[in-house]
C-alpha cells in the first residue's frame, strides 16, 4: 500500500500519511515516500505550499515500534539511520503546514514540529510518550520542544510522557489554531491557498529568515534577514507589486 497519498490543488500539494490500520505509525517506507514526495515538491515550481495530514483518528502515533524489533544499535546508527530523512523534512524550503487530528504522538509530534504552521482539530491529542517504552524522542522532540516551549515544559512532557490537549498546545504556542474536527483540513488548505498566491521567492525567503535566523545569534540573524530582504526587493515580482500598489493609490487620490 502506498504510504503517502498525494493530491494537487492548484499551488498546494496535499500529502496524506496512509497507514490507517496502524494509526499512521511511521515506518521506513513511509519516511522514504514522504521524503521522495518532498524532494519532488522542492524542485517543482508549481508547488508553492505543502499540507501534511493524516486521518481523523490519527495524524500519527509515532515511530513504528514493530520496526524496532531485531534491529541493532549499529544498524540504527548507520545503514538504517533515518537522520538524513528527518533533516530533509526540517530543511524543506517551502511552507509546510500540518493539519492534525486524533493522535499526534512521538514521531507524529516530531513531524508536526518540523512543520511551519500547525492546524489542529478539536480533540487532537498530543504526547511525547517514548519514556513509557524506555526510550527518548530521537527525531528532534527534545530539542524542538525545549527550544520552542522552554526547558521546563519540555522536561515535563518528555519525562512524564503525558498526553496534552489541543487547547494546552494552543496555549503554549504549539498549534496556530484549533478548529472543529470536520473543518481542520479545509482550514489548513485555505491557509495554504492564501500563502500559495504570494510570490514564491518572497515566501521562501520569509521561511528561511525565520527558520535559519532562529538558529543564529540575533545580530547575525538581523543581517541575514536584511540580505534576504535586499535579494527579494530586486525581484521583478516585488518591483511590479510595489508599482501596482502605488498606481492604485494614485488612482484613488485622483478619484477623491
Ligand atoms: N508502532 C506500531 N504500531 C502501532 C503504533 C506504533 N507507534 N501505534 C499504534 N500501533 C498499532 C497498534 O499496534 C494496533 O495494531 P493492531 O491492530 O495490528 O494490533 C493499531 O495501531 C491500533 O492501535 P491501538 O493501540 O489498538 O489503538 P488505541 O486507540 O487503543 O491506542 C495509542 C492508541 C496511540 C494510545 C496506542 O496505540 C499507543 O500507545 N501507541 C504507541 C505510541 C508510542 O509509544 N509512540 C512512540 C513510539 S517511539
Amino acid at each position: 500500500m502506498t504510504r503517502i497519498l498525494r493530491e494537487r490543488r492548484d499551488g498546494v500539494l496535499l500529502l496524506r500519511l496512509n497507514r490507517p490500520d496502524k494509526l499512521n505509525a511511521i515506518d521506513a517506507a513511509m519516511l522514504g515516500e514522504l521524503c521522495a514526495a518532498l524532494e519532488e515538491a522542492r524542485v517543482d515550481d508549481a508547488v508553492r505550499v505543502v499540507v501534511l495530514t493524516g486521518n481523523e483518528r490519527a495524524f500519527s502515533a509515532g515511530a513504528d515500534i514493530d520496526g524496532f524489533a531485531g534491529v541493532t544499535v549499529e544498524e540504527l546508527a548507520t545503514s538504517r539511520s533515518d537522520l538524513p530523512q528527518w533533516d530533509t523534512i526540517r530543511r524543506f524550503p517551502k511552507p509546510l503546514i500540518a493539519a492534525v487530528s486524533g493522535y499526534v504522538f512521538g514521531g507524529g509530534l516530531e513531524l508536526a514540529l518540523a512543520c511551519d504552521i500547525i492546524v489542529a482539530a478539536q480533540g487532537a491529542r498530543f504526547a511525547a510518550p517514548e519514556i513509557k517504552i524506555g526510550l527518548i524522542p530521537g527525531a528532534g522532540g527534545t530539542q524542538l520542544l525545549a527550544r520552542r516551549f522552554g526547558r521546563y515544559r519540555a522536561m515535563e512532557l518528555v519525562l512524564t510522557g503525558r498526553e496534552f490537549s489541543a487547547e494546552e498546545a494552543e496555549r503554549w504556542g504549539l498549534v496556530n489554531l484549533i478548529v472543529p474536527a470536520e473543518e481542520y483540513l479545509e482550514r489548513a488548505l485555505e491557509l495554504a491557498q492564501q500563502i500559495a498566491q504570494y510570490p514564491p521567492a518572497a515566501v521562501r525567503a520569509a521561511k528561511a529568515a525565520i527558520v535559519t535566523g532562529l538558529e543564529m545569534p540575533l545580530d547575525a540573524a538581523l543581517r541575514f534577514e536584511r540580505e534576504l530582504f535586499l535579494r527579494i526587493f530586486a525581484t521583478p515580482e516585488a518591483q511590479e507589486a510595489i508599482q501596482r500598489f502605488l498606481e492604485r493609490r494614485r488612482a484613488k487620490q485622483r478619484a477623491e
